[in-house]
């Protein structure tokens, strides 16, 4: 039986079509990108993304297969994002994988766009990382997650606010940087002092008596406000400044990644020793942070524990994590049928 799976991603800015075999080799993974149209609104326009899915669907698909050399006919199983995502996007991805799955008579597998992010993770290394924690940091996305095993993944901790991507991109706006903002922050960070400004770090507040929680949540917009204040001054009616008029701009993003990447190395470190894991995997389009990556491994290191970043392209949306996921769930009998619906969360 073949054990090639085409997955199919569309969840929000990203139209992806992968082939991988049993799980783990990536044959091709096609990445239509929608930055350029989102970038002058500064944020992804789920109007805008439902209608660019539909024009480069098919395409992706193709050369996917193409790339793949592979046809239709070789394929075992078709995987589709199902959730989390933007409905009217998820919807031409998961519309496009149920006709493509009827037409052929394959199984359909519905899979977690963020517990894809989670198996991407792990899908390169040479020794399976299960059990382990997983943190997921994206756009949309900042969670803590016990997995102990690709398919038994439960959550920690969660944001109260903002996800750590979306922090990047609304401090990257006051800088005056480009969208989307990790990568413009993270580069201006590198030719500044992450020591210059001390913004502030999340503490969870514990009352007097009460037990703090076992994995406290995150939380960005106490940081975000931090550096809104310091960039804008105390006058909440003022504009933001011209970019070259921010004193010490490198500064104040190297001194807000490091606040950040602080908030996610301390939580995700505590947790593996709390749970007795030595792995740690991290997903999503902020795993793509240097700065994140750097502190992770140093602190892992120092605990004798184990930090495992995917390359760049498999940190942002793909499909190849939920073709990889997508067959790990199809081998253990978790098959969708025509009915299968999309959800936001
Ligand atoms: O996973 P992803 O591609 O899409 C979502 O599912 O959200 O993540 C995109 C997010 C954006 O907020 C972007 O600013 C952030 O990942 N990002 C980074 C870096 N590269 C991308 N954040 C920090 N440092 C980076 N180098
Ligand atoms: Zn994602």
């Amino acid at each position: 039986m073949s054990e090639l799976v085409l997955g199919i991603e569309s969840s929000c800015d990203e139209t992806a079509a992968a082939v991988v075999r049993a799980g783990r080799e990536i044959l091709s993974s096609e990445v239509d990108s929608q930055v350029a149209e989102h970038a002058r609104f500064g944020g992804v326009v789920p109007e805008v993304a439902g209608r660019s899915h539909l024009r480069a669907i098919l395409p992706v698909i193709d050369r996917a297969l193409e790339r793949a050399n592979v046809s239709l006919d070789e394929l075992g199983a078709i995987a589709v994002t199902a959730k989390p995502g933007l409905i009217g996007s998820l919807l031409i991805g998961l519309s496009t994988a149920k006709a493509l799955a009827f037409a052929r008579g394959l199984p359909l597998v519905a899979v977690d766009h963020i517990e894809a992010h989670v198996y991407s993770a792990g899908m390169g290394l040479p020794r399976a990382p299960w059990p382990c924690v997983a943190l997921v940091v994206s756009g949309g996305h900042t969670a803590l997650y016990h997995a102990r095993s690709p398919l038994e993944i439960e959550r920690l901790a969660g944001t109260l606010d903002d996800a750590a991507g979306e922090a990047f991109d609304k401090v990257a706006h006051m800088l005056g940087l480009a969208y989307p903002g990790g990568p413009s922050v993270s580069k201006l960070a590198e030719s500044g002092d992450p020591r210059r400004f001390d913004f502030p770090r999340y503490r969870p507040r514990v009352e007097r008596g009460e037990t703090p929680p076992r994995f406290p949540p995150f939380s960005f917009s106490g940081l975000k406000t931090a550096v809104l204040y310091h960039v804008r001054g105390q006058n909440a009616l003022s504009p933001l400044p011209a970019p070259e008029a921010i004193p010490a701009r490198e500064h104040v993003a190297a001194s807000f990644q490091e606040a950040v990447v602080d908030a996610l190395v301390e939580p995700t470190v505590r947790a593996a020793l709390e749970l007795g894991v030595e792995d740690m995997l991290v997903g999503g389009g902020v795993a793509c942070n240097r700065r994140l990556r750097e502190k992770l491994a140093a602190a892992a290191s120092a605990r004798g524990l184990r930090a495992h970043f995917p390359p760049p392209d498999y940190c942002t949306d793909n499909a190849a994590m939920i073709a990889g996921l997508g067959w790990q769930r199809w081998k253990a009998g978790i098959v969708a049928d025509l009915a299968l619906d999309a959800a936001s969360l």
